[in-house]
């Protein structure tokens, strides 16, 4: 049986991280895309070199030409500009939409049944030009932002209380922005509310220091995060090519759910081989559907600056 076949396109801080993940998890052969020449090639060749080391058997390459990615399974986009210190995800706007578009149109013909996972940012108004660009279906284009901006809650949470952060989980919904929303109600400690085991306050904290996350990092590095971003999208990669079935907060097409329409939002999914195999709904209490609207509107409002230049 032939192994899947991944495309990450962009070989950079995210791009590497996420394939180097893929690979050594044995999960898909790989195909790393970018437009510089030399550096997909150069950082897929030493991928492969590990191989031997970990003891995988996936196959890693790295190109400038997308014919290389004909018939991948999933294809995960990373390519853009990073954030800069002092930078809001909202100013890289144009020109990231400028090349998500560029790199989808390229790729996606060429896989007609990928399932596309967008990393670049601002995420949620990426995903917009990925399907369009694209013409897939709601279910096979997704953002991957909840899924580390809930590993960032939950590494909070699991230092806060000194516990494991496998005994954590945490819902983060709305936009991959300022705006997006922490779930304490939802965030659990070995199936505890973290409601029931921390002051008010506290939890206030560490929620603003989730929609701080990347920021902090940005400010400390010089550039934006790269390995619990490249290991969330792995980590959908994975969810995806083992027909999981894991409920996981990602920014998908919102058509009515939530009360929200024709917008990609973060809110919990079924990911399996179909990509969103469902749109989970919670309930939410005025106070959280609020936040929601509001990081939506947030969402919204980069989507209409970008509307005149989107595929139709
Ligand atoms: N969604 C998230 O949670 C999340 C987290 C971290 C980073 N990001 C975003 O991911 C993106 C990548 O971040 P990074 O740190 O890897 O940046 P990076 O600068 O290290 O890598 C980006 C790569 O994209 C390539 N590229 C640019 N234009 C291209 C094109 N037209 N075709 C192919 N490749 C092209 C560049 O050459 C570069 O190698 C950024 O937009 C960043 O903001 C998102």
């Amino acid at each position: 049986m032939a192994r899947n076949k991944v495309t990450v396109i962009g070989a950079g801080n995210v791009g590497a991280t996420t394939a180097q993940r893929i690979a050594e998890a044995g999960l898909a052969d790989v195909v790393l895309v970018d437009i510089v020449e030399g550096l997909p090639q150069g950082k897929g060749l030493d991928l492969a070199e590990a191989a031997p080391v970990v003891g995988h058997d996936a196959r890693v390459i790295g190109t400038n030409d997308y014919a290389d990615t004909a018939g991948s399974d999933i294809i995960v986009v990373t390519s853009g500009l990073a954030r800069q210190p002092g930078m809001s995800r909202d100013d890289l706007l144009a020109k990231n939409a400028g090349i998500v578009k560029a790199v989808v149109s390229a790729s996606a013909p060429l896989s007609p049944n990928a399932v596309i996972i967008v990393v670049t940012n601002p995420l949620d108004a990426m995903c917009h030009v990925a399907m369009q660009a694209s013409g897939f279906p709601r279910e096979r284009v997704l953002g991957m932002a909840g899924v580390l901006d809930s590993a960032r809650f939950r590494t909070f949470i699991a230092q806060e209380l000194g516990v494991s952060v496998e005994d954590t989980h945490a819902f983060v919904l709305g936009g991959h922005g300022d705006t997006m929303v922490p779930l304490p109600r939802y965030s659990t400690v070995a199936g505890i509310p973290i409601t029931e085991l921390l002051p008010k306050e506290r939890i206030d904290a560490i929620a603003k220091r989730t929609a701080d996350g990347g920021a902090e990092i940005t400010k400390l590095v010089g550039t934006s995060a790269w390995y619990a971003p490249g290991l969330a999208a792995a980590q959908m990669v994975e969810c995806i090519l083992k027909d999981k079935k894991k409920i996981e907060p990602c920014s998908v097409y919102l058509q009515g759910e939530y009360g929200i329409h024709d917008l990609f939002v973060g809110v919990p999914v079924k990911l399996g081989k179909n990509g969103v195999e469902q749109i989970v709904q919670i309930t939410l209490n005025a106070e959280e559907q609020a936040a929601l609207q509001k990081s939506a509107n947030a969402v919204k409002e980069l989507v209409d600056v970008l509307r005149p230049q989107l595929p139709k």
